[in-house]
């Protein structure tokens, strides 16, 4: 039986699977990841554009980065990695998923229980006034003000900002209750998203890793190690449960 099969058979017989998703899993939707070779860390130091004080000192600076990103994010279609795991919600064989993504491609791809635990790029807050706002609402504005005259922040987690407390209960809920977890497209490097992998092993959840390379989880945590692109990887693995299921 190969690795394909053997994720299958876990993912099948999981009674609470739930996903950790990082940027590689939206590569394939033409959004660059952040510590690849030509990832946006690559390009921009996160120490001058991603850290609150950044934001704080010189917004107009850290808006250059955010409206690439923004520029990517408008023309990016969910990818099959996307679509496979809204359709193993549907099927009941994934009860949630945790991302570390801003790109709402889970969402566009029909998944519902979502967690968005590095925020969202669908608002954008004043950190000096409090007033929030729709994306839509500064559509094409760079860098967008708010009506006291400050510039807003896109409701993204920079370094140095807290989890959303929501987005932090409700993941350690679903790692601690998890018994299959599938970590797709991230390095884990990055706390405390880094800790949900450990959670769910430490509670006694299999660990199935997609990537296209090995990270300091696959010799340590994870399980079953698929390697490759995400699209491809996740897009067969669907596959082999819907044929599994049907020979049942
Ligand atoms: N298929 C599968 N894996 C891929 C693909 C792909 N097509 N492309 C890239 N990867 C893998 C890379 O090998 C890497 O291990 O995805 C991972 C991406 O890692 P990072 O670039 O570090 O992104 P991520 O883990 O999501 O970063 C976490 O860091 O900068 C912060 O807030 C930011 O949420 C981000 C956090």
């Amino acid at each position: 039986m190969d690795l394909l099969d053997q994720a299958a058979d876990i993912i099948i017989k999981g009674k609470f699977n739930i996903a950790l998703t990082g940027a590689g899993i939206s590569v394939e939707s033409g959004i660059p990841d952040f510590r690849s070779k030509g990832g946006l860390w690559t390009r921009y130091d996160p120490e001058e554009y991603a850290t609150i004080e950044a934001f704080r000192r010189y917004p107009e600076r850290v808006w250059e980065m955010i409206k690439e990103m923004d520029e990517l994010l408008e023309k990016a279609e969910p990818n099959k990695a996307h679509i496979g795991l809204a359709e193993l919600e549907r099927m009941g064989l994934l009860h949630g998923i945790i991302t570390q993504n801003v790109d709402n491609l889970h969402q566009k791809a029909g998944s519902k229980n979502v967690i968005e635990y590095h925020g969202t790029s669908r608002t954008l807050s004043c950190i000096w006034c409090g007033k929030r706002y729709k994306k839509e609402e500064k559509k094409g504005e760079y860098p967008p003000k708010c009506e006291c005259g400050k510039i807003l922040k896109p409701d993204i987690v920079f370094f140095g900002e807290p989890i959303p407390a929501d987005a932090m209960s409700r993941s350690f809920e679903m790692a601690a209750r998890a018994d299959t977890l599938l970590v797709i497209g991230t390095s884990a490097v990055v706390a405390p998203a880094n800790t949900i992998p450990s959670i769910a092993k430490r509670n006694g959840a299999k660990v199935i890793e997609i990537n296209k390379e090995r990270t300091w989880l696959t010799d340590s945590i994870t399980d079953v190690f698929l390697q490759g692109s995400a699209g491809e990887i996740v897009d067969e693995l669907v596959k082999r449960i819907k044929n599994k299921i049907r020979a049942e």
